[in-house]
């Protein structure tokens, strides 16, 4: 794959007009959803570096990550006459750079594309590691493929106009990349105020996130190894979040919010994850986070979820575990009983 640039940018434009320079094109088409059309489209649709591009607009939210929206792409770029050269640049959140980057990586087999995420969720996570691709037949992310960006720029100016609920919702992701790193960064995460955030604060601390994730999407960017580090939290959230959609939808770091309570019971009983570091970061997600109910019935349904997660290996169900802070062990398993006993202490935290 070819290598990334992540860039934390102060002036869009000139480090978006450096960015364009970088890829040879003959034109530009710029992708947003119908929520950041209205919100941050208007933002760069004057600068200079854009004059001519062509705009494609669909819709918001996770139900349009499918193949309707990414056909319509598609179609967009072929009657507009785009050439194998013609660079396409994202500007929205994980729903928009994952199938756009899978709409740059397919059309005519491949051409570059940029990604301007804006939200806290696609900044530290989605927009970087080139994992691309649609939901289909009710599965999230069934089909897509691995093709990193030209460039990936952040400006977290954008992040001023995001919801508490959003913002929570990236900042799951930057407590994972805290508990995969060391103390010190996952006591600041643990410290800081999300809910009314200093944005210059949050500014660095996103970008020693951010470069937490490339770190490690440089070291395997297919997932093969030290990857599943990221999935940390992962395999126990996408099951709440699975059964969630069947009751009342949740974001996506809510649901990774339970699954690290899950996760990291399951490592203070196996790997020997400290008590304390585990109380304190499950108060953090409890009294910002909240819960989402569950009773004992839930149990088998969560845990067959968990055995069909698409990152197990013979119906194996592989978690990514932490021995400490930092201290990262991939490929474990654990026994039902083990499981349950978790889902006890997330109910009763
Ligand atoms: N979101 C986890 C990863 O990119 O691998």
């Amino acid at each position: 794959m070819s290598p990334q640039k992540v860039i934390i940018s102060d002036q869009l434009d000139k480090t978006l007009e450096d960015a364009i320079s970088e890829c040879e094109h003959d034109m530009i088409f710029m992708l947003a959803d119908e929520t950041t059309a209205k919100c941050c489209l208007p933002v760069v649709e004057s600068y200079g570096c854009l004059k001519g591009a062509r705009i494609i607009v669909i819709g918001s939210t996770d139900t349009h990550k499918d193949l309707t929206s990414l056909s319509h792409v598609w179609q967009e770029l072929s009657e507009g006459k785009a050439t194998r050269h013609t660079l396409l640049i994202n500007i929205g959140g994980g729903m928009v750079t994952d199938l756009g980057g899978f709409a740059a990586s397919t059309f005519k087999r491949g051409i570059n594309y940029i990604n301007i995420p804006t939200t806290l969720l696609s900044m530290v996570d989605a927009s970087v590691g080139g994992k691309t691709g649609i939901n289909f037949m009710g599965l999230k992310n069934e089909i897509g493929v691995f093709n990193n960006a030209s460039s990936v720029i952040l400006d977290t100016e954008f992040l001023k106009t995001l919801d508490v609920e959003n913002m929570l919702s990236g900042y799951a992701e930057m407590l994972k990349h805290g508990l995969i790193s060391n103390d010190k960064m996952l006591s600041e995460l643990l410290a800081f105020d999300v809910e009314k955030p200093d944005l210059a604060e949050l500014k660095r601390m996103v970008a020693d996130s951010v470069a937490v994730k490339q770190r490690i999407v440089t070291e395997d960017p297919t997932e093969k190894g030290i990857r599943k580090a990221l999935n940390l939290g992962h395999t126990a959230g996408h099951a709440f979040e699975s059964l969630a959609l069947k009751r009342k939808p949740v974001l996506h770091g809510y649901a990774v919010a339970w699954g690290l309570i899950v996760e990291l019971y399951l490592s203070a009983i196996k790997t020997g994850f400290p008590a304390d570091k585990m109380r304190q970061t499950v108060r953090f997600i409890l009294d910002h986070y909240g819960k989402m109910d569950i009773t004992c019935d839930d149990y088998p349904t969560l845990l067959e979820l968990m055995t069909h997660d698409k990152k197990n290996v013979a119906g194996v169900i592989n978690f990514t575990l932490l021995g400490k802070v930092g201290d990262i062990l991939i490929n474990q398993t654990a026994t039902k009983d083990e499981i349950y006993e978790a889902f006890d202490f997330y109910r009763e935290g």
